[in-house]
């Protein structure tokens, strides 16, 4: 974690352990009305956006009422599944462990970024020295397609020039160019009169006709527009492996033209977590991390809430405080992964849908890709970051299954080399690798690779060419030399739904046992139904922004 944030976050605990809540975020109103008290549970992009919003929304109305916002938060940072860890725990190596990148048309990160003065960069992705690719995609034989290096271009940002002359796909990539267009075009009209704000998704997704991509897969979505098979399965399919670990048969075809809407990708220097930290430190009148709320609790008679935590410190103060109920809860994750019981009970709570298990192995190695793995023949025509796709003989049979039954031969969903740390130039290592690699001066390559399983150490050093018997049986990364692996960091998310095709959403509003007819009233809001619609950082902060400003029009027309 970055320095300063780690600074923030005892200072937290400490405040925290001192039972310290009364020194808010921001100064509390000096208004003699009774405030408005929210509670928004998740700090990820779309709690994190709630709060920023309702507080931006409440002073453009001037609400008589003031809101007094309190985030609560299990992990001890912001940005649920955005944030970063340290490379080789070195503080100038934060890298990206969940959501890495948004695009310029993602209005609120790219306003926000701007707005909070954190610095984007284009540069996502470094080739390794002498790599004559900086991109391919593999389809466990060959590689289909091949992007050279150039300078200062990501590969990403370079991916449609190159994808556009190819002669080999035709007309494919302007049609895929012109429906993304076309879909991205709609999906914008979500962000202003009169779509916004939206009462629910299935309105907006409606009024839009978006419900036309949603409600079919990515491969039919892609043969309506004309796109050939050819292009559709070697590129197309490869974006939607790396974005979202499905075939173009697995996810339906909005999530599918949104891995091709790729113009402009950027991501914030440090981490994008500094996005959400600002808009929830900039916003909340209190921040309660490590905290996870379990229980909500209605009061029929005044309908307020209580919310109870794991937290004992927390539940004390939510207990003993004057006023301790919320008029509004806004549920900012999940439904089926916040484990939260509602009290009367939720009348018709959010389906349980499935959701990607996603590996995310994050390793330095002073070893460079492997060109035997691939059947190549020099270093220097190993990619440095490979994309992954079904040979054409099992694309009709992996198409729509998941995980290691739709990976496919390759084996993985990708592999990028995202920097080469130069100990020479930088000075020493921090950590535990530091006297190995002063010794010897080898830069370190910084990979990331997604994959349906964990790695083992066989496929490791496959990759690498590194010597290694696997001893233990499961033959975990763990037990490789740090001579070979000298930092591993691995996870497992739930990363993003599988985006199966549909045309009905979750509402915003939840509603208990108790609840009337006027569902908005009763005060319980819900985000994460957005993510079966689109699951990135920006449509979370979208949900939020959107509830944010239902909840303070309506306190806006009873005022
Ligand atoms: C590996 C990976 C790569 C990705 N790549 C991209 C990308 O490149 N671009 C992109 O835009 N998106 C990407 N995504 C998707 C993106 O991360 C999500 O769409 C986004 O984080 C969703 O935001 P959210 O606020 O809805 O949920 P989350 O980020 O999951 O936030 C929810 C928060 O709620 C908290 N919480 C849950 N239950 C409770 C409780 N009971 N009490 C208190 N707190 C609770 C959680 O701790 C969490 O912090 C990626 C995701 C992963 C995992
Ligand atoms: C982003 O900023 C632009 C220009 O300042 C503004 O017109 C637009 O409304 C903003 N959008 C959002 C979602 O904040
Ligand atoms: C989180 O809270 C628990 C008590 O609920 C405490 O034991 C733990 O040390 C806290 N963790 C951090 C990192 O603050
Ligand atoms: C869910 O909550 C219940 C009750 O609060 C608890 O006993 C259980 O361990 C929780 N489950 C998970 C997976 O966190
Ligand atoms: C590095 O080497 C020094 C002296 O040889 C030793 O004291 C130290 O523990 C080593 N550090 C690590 C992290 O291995
Ligand atoms: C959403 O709310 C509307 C109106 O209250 C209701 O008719 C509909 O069934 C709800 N949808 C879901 C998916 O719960």
């Amino acid at each position: 974690m970055h320095v300063r944030f780690i600074a923030c976050l005892i200072s937290f605990v400490g405040s925290v352990i001192a039972d310290n809540f009364q020194e808010p975020l921001r100064s509390p109103s000096t208004s003699l009305s009774k405030p408005h008290r929210i509670a928004v549970v998740g700090a990820g992009p779309g709690g994190s956006a709630t709060s920023y919003y309702l507080d931006k929304f409440a002073r453009s109305l001037s609400l008589h009422r003031p809101l007094e916002i309190t985030v609560f938060d299990t992990n001890t940072y912001i940005g649920g599944r955005t944030t970063t860890v340290n490379a080789l725990e070195d503080p100038r190596y934060p890298t990206e462990l969940g959501a890495s990148i948004f695009v310029e048309i993602n209005h609120i990160l790219y306003n926000a970024t701007r707005d909070f003065g954190l610095i984007p960069s284009a540069k996502i992705y470094q080739a390794a020295p002498d790599s004559k690719y900086e991109l391919g995609i593999w389809d466990g034989l060959s590689f289909v397609f091949t992007s050279a290096t150039e300078d200062d271009t990501s590969s990403w940002s370079g991916w449609w020039d190159i994808a556009k002359l190819l002669w080999k796909y035709g007309l494919s990539p302007i049609r895929t160019q012109r429906a993304t267009r076309k879909a991205v075009g709609s999906f914008l009209e979500f962000y202003n009169e009169p779509v916004f704000p939206f009462p629910s998704i299935q309105e907006a997704v409606l009024s839009t006709g978006l419900v036309a991509y949603t409600s079919v897969t990515g491969k039919d979505v892609l043969n309506a527009a004309g796109v050939g098979d050819l292009f559709s399965r070697e590129i197309i399919q490869a974006s939607t492996r790396v974005n979202y670990a499905s075939n173009l048969g697995g996810i339906h075809g909005l999530e599918t033209l949104v891995c091709m809407a790729i113009e402009g990708a950027m991501a914030v220097e440090g981490g994008n977590w500094q996005i959400f930290e600002e808009m929830v430190t900039s916003s909340a009148t209190r921040l309660l991390l490590n905290t996870t709320v379990t229980d909500v609790i209605k009061d029929t008679k005044h309908g307020t809430f209580t919310l109870r935590t794991t937290n004992p410190d927390v539940n004390e103060f939510l207990g003993t405080e004057d006023e301790a109920a919320f008029d509004t809860v806004v549920l900012a994750a999940p439904y089926q992964f916040a484990n939260i019981s509602f009290a009367p009970e939720l009348a018709n709570p959010p389906a349980k849908i499935p959701y990607v298990s996603l590996h995310v192995t994050l390793f330095t190695s002073p070893h460079r890709l492997s060109p035997s793995f691939f059947g190549l023949d020099t270093q220097a025509d190993v990619p440095s970051s490979i994309l992954t796709t079904l040979h054409e003989g099992l694309d009709e049979d992996l198409s729509s299954r998941r995980g290691v039954d739709a990976v496919g031969p390759a084996g993985f969903w990708s592999i990028s080399t995202l920097r080469v740390l130069h100990p020479d130039t930088d000075g020493t290592f921090f950590g535990p690798t530091s006297n190995h690699s002063t010794k010897d001066s080898q830069p370190q390559y910084l990979y990331k690779i997604f994959s349906p399983a964990p790695l083992t150490g066989t496929f490791l050093s496959d990759l690498l060419d590194f010597p290694h018997s696997a001893g233990e049986k499961d033959d975990p990364l763990s037990a490789l030399s740090k001579k070979d692996v000298t930092w591993l960091h691995e996870k497992l998310w739930h990363s993003y739904p599988y985006e199966l095709p549909r045309s009905t959403f979750e509402n915003f509003t939840l509603l208990t046992s108790s609840g009337d007819d006027q569902d908005q009233k009763e005060g319980l809001f819900y985000l994460s139904g957005m993510e079966s619609f689109i699951s990135t950082m920006e449509t979370s902060a979208l949900a939020g922004m959107n509830v944010a400003r239902l909840i303070v029009d309506q306190l806006h027309s009873q005022s």
